[in-house]
C-alpha cells in the first residue's frame, strides 16, 4: 500500500516533469508567430514627415530591422543602420543635351523638385536657361554627346569624382528616364550603414557576366561578376566608393573601362565584384525600361525605388497606376506617381499640371 502510493506519486512526479518538459518544448511553437514583414507605406511616411529624416522602426523599438519580404537584397550585415536624411544622399542623373527638354524637364517637375540640392545632373552641354529657370545643379561634364562606351564612361567618371568631393554618405546614380521614389530610397538605404561596403541595384541579366581579366592579370584569366544595370539606377555606400578610388578616381575609371572594354555600369560591377570582391546586393526595387513595367502590381508601385518607361518604339511599357491623369496627359505615368506620393505640395509647385482632387 505504502510502496504503491510512493510509486503513484513518483509516477505523478515523472508525468508532471514530462508534461512541463513537453510544454517547454512547445513554447516556441505556441508563441504568436513573428509579425509579418510589412513595411510602412512610404507615402504615409512622407505625408507625416516634416523633414526628410527617416528612422527605421528598429531604431525606436528593439527589433531587428524590418525588411521587405521580397526585397531580395542580400541579408548580410543589416545589423548596422543609421538615421538618414535626404542631405546624406548624392543623386547623379545622367543625361545628354538633346534630352533636356523631352526627358529632364519632366524629372525636374516631379521628383527632382523634392531633392533639388542633392541632385546633380550630369550632361554634355550648357543650358543656362534651364539652370536659371529651375535652379538645378547642372554639371557640364565636357564629355562627348555620343552614346558610346567612352562617352558614358567619361560621364560616370565625373559623377564619381563629384560624389567623392561632396562628402555625402551615399552615391546613387539614375538615368534621365527614371523616376526616383525618394521615401523608398531613404527607407532602403537606412537599413545599411554608409561605412559598410554596399552596392545595391538590379542586374539586367539573370547570370553573372564574364570578362577577361586585364587589370590584374593581362587578360590571361577570366572573371565572372554581377553588375547593377545603370538604366535601373544603383547606389554605392561611401565606404565602398572610397575603396574604388584606385580604379575609379580622376580619370582612372576611363582607363579601367578601356582595359576590360565594357560599358560604364559593367565597369562599376567589375571594380566592386571582381577587383574588390564585394557582392552586389540584388534588389528588385529598381526598374529600367528594359523590363515589362506593366507587370508591376499597381499596389506596389509606390514602394519601388526607381521606375522607368519604354521609349518611343515601346511607348506602352509604363507602370500601371491609376490617377487623375490619362495616358495621354501623362504617358510616362511619372506625374501620376508624383501626385500620389506628394498629394499636397505639388499642386502649389506645379499648378499647371497637378489636377485638384
Ligand atoms: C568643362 O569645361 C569648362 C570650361 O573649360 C570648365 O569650366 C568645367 O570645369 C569643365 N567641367 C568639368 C566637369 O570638368
Amino acid at each position: 500500500m505504502h510502496i504503491a502510493s510512493v510509486g503513484i506519486s513518483k509516477l505523478c512526479f515523472c508525468l508532471s516533469l514530462a508534461l512541463s518538459g513537453l510544454l517547454l518544448l512547445l513554447l516556441p511553437c505556441l508563441r504568436t508567430p513573428a509579425r509579418p514583414l510589412v513595411l510602412p507605406q512610404p507615402k504615409a511616411q512622407f505625408r507625416s514627415a516634416s523633414s526628410w529624416t527617416y528612422r527605421t522602426p528598429s531604431q525606436t523599438a528593439a527589433e531587428p530591422p524590418l525588411r521587405r519580404k521580397d526585397s531580395g537584397a542580400s541579408s548580410t550585415a543589416h545589423h548596422r543602420h543609421e538615421p538618414l536624411e535626404m542631405e546624406d544622399v548624392f543623386i547623379a542623373v545622367k543625361t545628354t543635351r538633346k534630352y533636356h527638354k523631352s526627358r529632364l524637364e519632366l524629372l525636374i517637375q516631379t521628383w527632382v523638385s523634392q531633392a533639388k540640392r542633392q541632385t546633380y545632373i550630369f550632361t554634355d552641354g550648357e543650358d543656362r536657361d534651364l539652370q536659371l529657370k529651375t535652379g538645378i545643379n547642372l554639371i557640364n561634364t565636357n564629355c562627348s554627346a555620343a552614346h558610346t562606351r567612352q562617352a558614358l564612361c567619361c560621364k560616370m567618371s565625373v559623377e564619381y569624382d563629384k560624389f567623392i568631393e561632396s562628402q555625402k554618405k551615399w552615391f546613387c546614380h539614375v538615368d534621365d528616364d527614371n523616376y526616383l521614389l525618394l521615401p523608398s530610397l531613404l527607407l532602403l538605404l537606412s537599413s545599411y550603414h554608409h561605412s559598410q561596403d554596399v552596392y545595391l541595384g538590379r542586374p539586367s541579366l539573370d547570370h553573372p557576366i564574364e570578362a577577361s581579366e586585364r587589370v590584374k592579370s593581362n587578360g590571361l584569366t577570366s572573371v565572372q561578376f554581377w553588375f547593377a544595370t545603370g538604366g535601373a539606377g544603383f547606389c554605392i555606400s561611401r565606404g565602398l566608393a572610397l575603396k574604388m578610388s584606385p580604379w575609379a578616381s580622376l580619370g582612372n575609371f576611363i582607363s579601367t573601362a578601356e582595359k576590360i572594354r565594357l560599358p560604364d555600369d559593367c565597369t562599376i560591377g567589375y571594380i566592386i565584384e571582381a577587383l574588390l570582391e564585394v557582392k552586389l546586393s540584388h534588389t528588385p526595387l529598381f526598374h529600367s525600361h528594359l523590363e515589362n513595367l506593366r507587370k508591376l502590381l499597381p499596389e506596389t508601385v509606390l514602394d519601388q525605388v526607381t521606375l522607368s518607361y519604354g521609349g518611343f518604339e515601346n511607348r506602352r511599357n509604363v507602370v500601371s497606376v491609376a490617377g487623375r491623369f490619362s495616358l495621354i496627359e501623362d504617358p510616362t505615368r511619372f506625374k501620376t506617381v508624383h501626385c500620389l506620393l506628394y498629394p499636397d505640395t505639388d499642386c502649389v509647385q506645379n499648378p499647371d499640371w497637378c489636377p485638384k482632387p
